[in-house]
């Protein structure tokens, strides 16, 4: 068994067999991730087994965001310029109902926290930034570090640090 992460890919991986108990996020990985990553809106990575490379256990989608100054921590705030700050949002993340509790949603989170950072090597991207869909889920990306933003308990933000 080996992990790996790959950018979704249509005739090869098998979204109708993938659920996570939340339907809006099935239904977002099965009707729109592949029209989405076409369009140039969101791209979803899958996490998969070398052994059944086809079953997604995990997928999480990443865009290109901003952040409001004002949504950011007075501390955050520091040494920036007044206009927007550029943000990679996780539009969605979610594993698999038979595989979670065994780590991959915080390895989904790695992963996306690393290609934020790559992504960083070519243009700017300050903080990530997501929607939690509950107060879980909120909880979920907090333990990462994420801080809730000024305006919406939801909304999180995790700092990319300076280089
Ligand atoms: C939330 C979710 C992605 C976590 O993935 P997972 O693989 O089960 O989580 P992990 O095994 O990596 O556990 C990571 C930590 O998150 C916690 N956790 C697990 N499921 C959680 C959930 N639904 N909400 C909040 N925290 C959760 C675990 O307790 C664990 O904490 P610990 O290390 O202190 O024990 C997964 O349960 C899921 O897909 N749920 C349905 C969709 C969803 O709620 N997505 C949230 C994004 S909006």
């Amino acid at each position: 068994m080996a992990l790996f992460f790959a950018v979704l890919d249509g005739r090869l991986h098998d979204r109708p067999g993938f659920s996570c108990g939340v339907p809006a996020l099935d239904d977002y990985l099965q009707r729109l991730a592949g029209q989405h990553q076409r369009e140039g809106i969101a791209t979803t990575h899958v996490l998969a087994d070398d052994a059944a490379p086809n079953r997604i256990l995990g997928y999480c989608s990443l865009a290109a965001a901003q952040l409001y100054l004002h949504e950011l921590s007075v501390g955050d705030r520091r040494r920036l310029p007044a206009y927007p700050v550029p943000a990679v949002r996780v539009g969605r993340l979610a594993v698999s109902t038979a595989e979670q509790g065994k780590g991959y949603g915080s390895l989904l989170l790695g992963h996306a926290v690393s290609q934020a950072l790559a992504v960083r090597q070519t243009m700017g991207a300050k903080v990530m930034v997501v929607d939690a869909k509950d107060e879980r889920a909120a909880r979920f990306y907090a333990a990462y570090g994420f801080q809730r933003t000024a305006e919406a308990a939801r909304t999180l933000y995790l700092p990319l640090g300076r280089v």
